[in-house]
């Protein structure tokens, strides 16, 4: 065993069972930070906000990226983001969109929330500038007041438009950081969260702070990943407490997860004269709430109803079945083929598309996927 210079706080959770070894002297900061910055410096990626960012120093793009990269990974966020941009160049063109025009340019991300909220802040900052600019929030605390952003989005935005040294802790951060300090623990225990707040706090550096977060980022992403870990290539190896003690399969624990929940629902395809029936998901709806979709049925004691009406649909011809993860729902869905003429399928508010509109007319990927089996039955 390597000693090594680590400052672990003794009183925060690092009995002996997490701490085997205890660690002596002083956490080497600086040398941490220059250790992440000129990897940083040198292998980022060349993410497309990034280069806009470095180009043109504009919120807006970072800002776009961020509420995008909340619940989606980069591979899947960059062809949206780059639509988007193009329909959206501006924060005033956000603000001036409406809600479906915005949810239907990044249809298949999922979480819609928040693209809502994305133009519920774009109308604040618009209404708070002056005419022909922009006045965008100036630090963490700003930041936190634009709808939809809370502290996870503050910390990159200030960190990264306003240089403010507001430390992220995402997922990926929190393991990196997990495993720097040799936390033995599930990385979403409590204990845990408030120890690594205080270090990347400490560890921030105050001059970079846009580099130091997306760096740390970046190094979860790509090198610190949770099943081995390519510490031979990580800058932070040197001062890496799980990496010398070989135990990054302990730090972090896995997290203990709440089970799965079983759901089965029907999704109903509503067909009428050669027209398909899609409705907007209400504050009601149990799943995708403000999107539009098929009608769902969810499965209840007994049989179905419409999933946020007080309605019931009729059975309808079986067409396929397929699955579907929406946060802890497992979800087996069954494609049905209904009949909208007569009163067979009454749903309030629902709106007739043509066959040839659907595709463009869904947002979730489960209306996507029960539309790829319906289509060729129709
Ligand atoms: N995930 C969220 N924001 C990010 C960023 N700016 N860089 C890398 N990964 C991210
Ligand atoms: Fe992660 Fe290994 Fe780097 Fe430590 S040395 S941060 S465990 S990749």
């Amino acid at each position: 065993m390597r000693t090594r210079s680590c400052s672990v706080d003794l009183e925060r959770g690092q009995g002996p069972l997490t701490c085997p070894t205890p660690p002596t002297g002083e956490f080497p900061v600086e040398e941490f930070r220059t250790c992440l910055l000129e990897w940083y410096n040198a292998y980022k990626k060349r993410h497309l906000w990034r280069l806009l960012w470095a180009e043109h120093r504009n919120p807006y793009h970072i800002w776009v990226s961020e509420i995008m990269l909340q619940q989606t990974v980069i591979a899947a966020m960059l062809p949206v983001y780059e639509r988007f941009l193009e329909r959206f160049p501006t924060v005033q063109s956000v603000a001036d969109s409406t809600e479906d025009e915005l949810k239907k340019t990044v249809k298949g991300l999922g979480y819609y929330r928040r693209f809502a909220l994305l133009r519920k802040g774009a109308q604040k900052i618009v209404e708070a500038s002056p005419p022909l600019a922009v006045r965008w929030p100036r630090n963490y605390e700003e930041w936190l007041q634009i709808p939809g952003v809370g502290d996870y989005t503050a910390a990159a935005m200030s960190s990264i438009t306003c240089n403010e040294a507001a430390p992220v802790l995402d997922g990926n951060v929190i393991r990196v950081l997990a495993r720097i300090f040799d936390q033995r623990m599930p990385a979403n225990d409590r204990s845990v969260g408030t120890f690594l707040k205080l270090k990347s706090r400490a560890l921030i550096d105050p001059f970079h702070p846009g580099d130091f977060n997306q760096g740390m980022m970046e190094i979860g992403q790509t090198i610190c990943r949770p099943l081995q870990p390519s510490c031979h290539v990580c800058p932070l190896q040197n001062v890496c407490l799980a990496s010398s003690r070989e135990s990054t399969h302990l730090a972090p624990l896995p997290k203990v997860r709440k089970a799965a929940v079983p759901v089965k629902l029907r999704v109903n395809i509503i067909e009428q004269a050669g027209l398909i029936g899609l409705f907007p998901r209400g504050q009601g709806a149990k799943f995708l709430r403000g999107t539009q979709g098929f009608p769902l049925s969810l499965r209840k004691t007994e049989g179905y109803s419409l999933d946020g009406y007080e309605a019931r649909l009729a059975e309808g011809k079986p067409l396929g079945t397929f699955r579907h993860h929406i946060t802890q729902h497992k979800i087996e869905a069954e494609v049905c083929l209904l009949n909208g003429s007569g009163s067979q399928a009454n749903v309030p508010g629902i709106r007739w598309v043509e066959k040839s509109q659907v595709s463009d007319n869904l947002m979730s990927s489960l209306d996507l996927k029960a539309w790829r089996i319906a289509h060729d039955h129709l």
